[in-house]
């Protein structure tokens, strides 16, 4: 099977991750960005949606939600676990999102939790203009990039939030909020930026 690039170590590890993941709520994760989401029933797309656990949440809350995700396993356990949330599956990743631009797009809201830095300094460059051209005017996107040790198996890069909010600026996309803070699953020397965008 060829792998989408970034997605190394997620497959023979993806039903050991169902706990860790979904023993997090979508209301505590994205605590800092809450207040500047767009109101249901937006369209919401989430790329790297893992086990679906923001994808379920954004559903019961009423949006209209595309989850898309690369590694097989973790979008089969996110089926079997949300199969009665409304969210359109898609096998596709960063930095083309092809088939997500190509039968869902324009969205209110894209959310990328702990997915950018998968890419590497080439494939974001590409990435971003992607993002960008799939939000509609006004429309909302979040981030959280990861820094620390990288676990075993993994493709991950140190990006930083300022060159993530440039390379946003120069597709239109404002920072709305920028905040750090540190692992939720306590992982020892691991911190996040937290990054939201509104696209002008
Ligand atoms: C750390 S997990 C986060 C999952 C989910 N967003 C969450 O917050 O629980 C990263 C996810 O990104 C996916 N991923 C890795 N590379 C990707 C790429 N190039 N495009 C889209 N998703 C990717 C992985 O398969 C994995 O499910």
């Amino acid at each position: 099977m060829v792998r989408v690039s970034g997605t190394e170590g997620y497959g023979k590890t993806a039903d050991a991750l169902v706990e860790q993941y979904e023993g997090l709520t979508f209301e505590h994760v994205h605590r800092s960005t809450l207040s500047l989401l767009p109101t249901p029933t937006a369209r919401a797309l989430d790329i790297g949606a893992g086990t679906g656990r923001d994808a379920a949440a954004l559903a019961a809350r009423g949006y209209t939600v595309v989850a898309s995700e690369p590694t097989a396993e973790m979008r089969a356990n996110g089926q079997r676990l949300h199969a009665t949330a409304a969210i359109e599956w898609n096998d596709d990743g960063l930095p083309d999102l092809a088939m997500v631009r190509a039968r869902h797009a324009p969205f209110d809201l894209v959310m990328m939790t702990a997915v950018w830095m998968h890419l590497d300094a080439e494939q974001r460059m590409r990435a971003m203009p992607v993002v960008a051209s799939l939000l509609r005017t006004d429309g909302v996107m979040t981030m959280s990039l990861r820094h620390g040790p990288v676990p075993e198996g993994r493709r991950m890069f140190d990006v930083s939030a300022d060159e993530t909010s440039a390379l946003a600026l120069g597709y239109g996309l404002t920072t709305l909020h920028r905040s750090q803070r540190t692992s939720v699953t306590l992982a020892v020397g691991v911190t996040w930026d937290i990054l939201a965008f509104r696209k002008v």
